[in-house]
Formats: C-alpha cells, structure tokens, sequence
C-alpha cells in the first residue's frame, strides 16, 4: 500500500522507516526543505539509535522517499497519517492543535483517490472530530474516512518499540477506516501484536491516559524513595517488592530526579486541560504535576546538602554527567537537569557537565554551565559529581582516576546506578536516591 507521513520529525520519521521496512510504499512529507534535503542526503535530523541504518536501506530498496509537496506525496496514498506536532501552547498547557488543522485542510484540497487520514500525532479527544469536520468543509468529491492511532514509542528505544508493540490502539467510526488500518499493520498482526479497535475518541485518550498513568507511576515511586530516605528502608527493594505484583508491574518504578522528555510533561498538562474543558477533575495527575515540578529543584538541593550546605556550596565546583532527560536521546525538553543545573548557579556554584549526545541542545538552555569533552574533564577539579542521566558511558567510570581528578571523593547518583556499599569501599561519600 502507498502510505504517505505528513511531518518528518521524531514520530514521522519513525513510524514512516519502519512501516517502509514491513514492505509498504512510504512517502514522508515535510515542509522543511533543509530537512527534507539533508534526509536526501542520509542526515537524520534526530538521534535514535539504529534509525539511520533503517532509513538508508529502505530507501536503498526504493520503498521510503520523501517530499516537500503535500500533494504529490499524498497523490495515490490510501492512508495518510499525520505525525506533525503538538506544542503545549504558550499560557494554557493546551496542546496547540494548529498545524494538525493546517494540514487537515491542505489534504481536504489536496486529495485525489479515496484514503483515510490517520491522526498519529498526539492530539485531545475530539481532534479526529474537527479534522473529519475540516475534510467534508473541503468538499472533496473522494471517500475518506479519519481514524487515531496514537504512537507508544520510547525515544531511544523506538524502532523496537513500533516494530514489537505491546499493542495497537485504532480509534476508527466505520468500516473502510478499520480495513485500510488492518491492511497498514498486517505485518505487526502477523507477528502477534494485538490490535485495538475502539471508538475514535477512546482512542485519543487512551495516549493520554498511558502517558498520564506511567507519569504517576515515576513520582509515586519518587515520593516513596523521599520516604524510604527517612524511614532506612532501600527504594530498590520496595520497587522489586511492589512490582513482582503483577497487578502492579516492574516497570516505570525506577526512582530518580523526575520525568522529563517531550511527552509525559507536555500530555500531563493537556490532559488536565482537557478534564477541566469538561468539568472532570483528574486531582491525581494535577498532584503528579506538581509533585514532578517541584522534584527537579529538590534534586539541586540534594547536591548542595552533598557539598555542605548552601553556604559551604558558594564558589565550589559540580560535575554534571548526563544531561539529557533519559540515555540515548540527545532530547534536553523539560530534562530535570536543566533546573538542576539552574539552583546550583543560583547558589553560586561553578558547574561543569558533560553528556555523550545532549551538549548542542543543551548549550542554549544553560548558558552558564561549561560543557567538556569527556565525564573526566567534567569531574576534573569537582567537588562533587552528579549522576542526572544513566548513560551507559557514565556505568563504569574508573574510579580511581575519578578519584585522582576531583578535588573531594563526592558522588550524588540520581539515576542510582552505583551500588552504595561498592562506592563507600572505594572511598566516596556517596548519597543517591531512596536508599542509604
Ligand atoms: C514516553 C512513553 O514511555 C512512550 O510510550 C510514549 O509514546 C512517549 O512518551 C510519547 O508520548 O511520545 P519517552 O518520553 O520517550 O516516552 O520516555 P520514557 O522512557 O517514557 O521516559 C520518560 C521520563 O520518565 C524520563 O525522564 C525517564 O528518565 C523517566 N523515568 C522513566 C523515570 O524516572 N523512571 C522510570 O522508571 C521510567
């Protein structure tokens, strides 16, 4: 089937390489002619491990290309999926759904056969409704039909994630919507990878309420690891403890220095939106959003109680290694370090930090934290180190020449990838998150 991705970013991009690898004809649209030329010349315009390989060879194979006309890319397509984005607008935390509509509309003048348009971006309940209004104002003479289907990718781990889903939601109102969606994830049903179909606006919230619902999970586990630092019980063990309920799940339970990214934060938000639109309070996720805001500063408070206080922290140095809001990912939105960052400048403190993918996009967003070559010349001279993001790279530093470099043995591990008995034997004063 020719499929056509309107918006060539992070989900377009994805979604379009990998429904091209299960063999269908893949259009990816953009309105950026520099990214769409630089994609002509194999650039990514993100970082997502393994999505260069996967774009190169399927348009090696002839079956990915892409185009900066809306009507050539669509022309002949029987799905057109919109992946554009939806920003919190400014003032109201309200998804702002303005490029969606956008293209809603150039596809109404632009279509030339029968298709059906797929909201892939994430967008409110009652989006598809005012997409499917905006196509039947455009009086196109061709059948189409409008039908969600919201993304579950992991950056970082996303071609995994779209190509072995836990599940397919299809939200579609008629039957022509759910047999072209059928034929589009043929090769995923083949696989075993059950589909959803529910109503178009169940499936709307569906994204909202997984991201909602997985953001909860994170900052229920992080107040429990503020607790667990009170009380002497180890956070690590509480998660293992809860999580081998299957009820509950093993997943999502990993304490830290809060939820970042460009989804939980942004649909967090939107969703309360929503529920205030419609008089339905949701005061669990209007907790979670708070308690997450509030989080990120607390963890700059952990560092300076690990330098000796506010006053004691004035002049000294901090390493930061990682910067991005989760490894593999050179995404800085909403990432915890960045107040991190902010409330040890605030107080005075010099910082220092490096990040293996994350340093470009994080240079404007912290004009006064000196970026370095390696987590070594970070930690030169520190005194104290700070884990904000598990990168693999920050797994087995040697210690000893960690050690030598810093000028106090000083660890704050905020992603808890060391083990505290392994660190105090190795000579640090080492703090993390939940556990002795
Ligand atoms: C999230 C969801 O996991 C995806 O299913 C969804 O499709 C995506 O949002 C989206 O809406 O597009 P993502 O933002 O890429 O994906 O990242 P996650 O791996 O979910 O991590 C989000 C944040 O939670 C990170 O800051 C991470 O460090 C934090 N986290 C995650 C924890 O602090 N603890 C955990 O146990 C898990």
């Amino acid at each position: 089937m020719k499929i056509a991705m309107v918006g060539s970013g992070y989900v377009g991009l994805v979604s379009g390489a990998c429904l091209a690898d299960f063999g269908h004809d893949v259009v990816c649209i953009d309105k950026d002619q520099s990214k769409i030329d630089r994609l002509l010349e194999g650039v990514m315009p993100i970082y997502e491990p393994g999505l260069d390989a996967l774009v190169e060879s399927n348009v090696k194979a002839g079956r990915l290309s892409f185009s900066t006309s809306l009507a050539d890319g669509i022309a002949g397509a029987g799905a057109i999926f919109i992946a554009v984005g939806t920003p919190s607008r400014r003032g109201d935390g309200h998804a702002d759904l303005s490029f969606v509509y956008a293209v809603a509309r150039e596809i109404g003048q632009s279509l030339a056969n029968d298709a059906v348009i797929v909201t892939k971006s994430t967008v409110p309940v009652g989006t598809g409704d005012e997409v499917e209004r905006i196509l039947a104002a455009s009086g196109t003479p061709h059948r189409f039909s409008v039908v969600s289907n919201p993304e579950f990718l992991r950056e970082g781990a996303a071609i995994g994630d779209f190509k072995r889903p836990d599940r397919i939601v299809i939200g579609a109102e008629d039957d022509f919507g759910r047999e072209v969606m059928q034929e589009v994830y043929r090769p995923l049903f083949l696989n075993e990878s059950p589909m959803l179909f529910v109503n178009r606006r169940s499936s709307e919230l569906i994204k909202y309420a997984a991201n909602a619902f997985l953001a909860t999970k994170i900052t229920f586990i992080n107040e429990m690891a503020d607790l667990c630092e009170k009380v002497g019980a180890n956070v690590q063990d509480v998660a293992r403890g809860i999580g081998m309920d299957n009820r509950i799940g093993s997943k999502f339970l990993h304490a830290g220095p809060g939820y970042g990214g460009s989804c939980f934060p942004k649909d967090t938000l939107a969703l309360l939106k929503t529920a205030e639109d419609y008089e339905s309070p949701v005061r669990i996720v209007e907790a979670v959003v708070k308690v997450n805001d509030s989080r990120k500063r607390a963890m700059g408070r952990k560092v300076l109680d690990a330098l000796g206080g506010m006053d004691a922290a004035r002049g000294k140095k901090v390493a930061l290694l990682g910067l991005t809001f989760k490894p593999n990912t050179d995404d800085m939105r909403d990432s915890p370090a960045i107040a991190i960052a902010q409330s040890l400048i605030d107080a005075g403190v010099q910082v220092a930090a490096y990040d293996p993918e994350g340093m470009e996009q994080a240079r404007p967003l912290m004009p006064d934290v000196t970026m370095t070559d390696s987590p070594y010349d970070a930690i030169e001279g520190a005194d104290a180190i700070a884990i904000v993001t598990e990168w693999d790279a920050f797994r087995a530093l040697d210690l000893n020449r960690v050690k030598e470099l810093a000028r106090a043995p000083v660890m704050v591990d905020l992603r808890n990838i060391y083990k505290p008995d392994d660190m105090r034997a190795a000579g640090f004063h080492y703090s993390s998150v939940g556990r002795d």
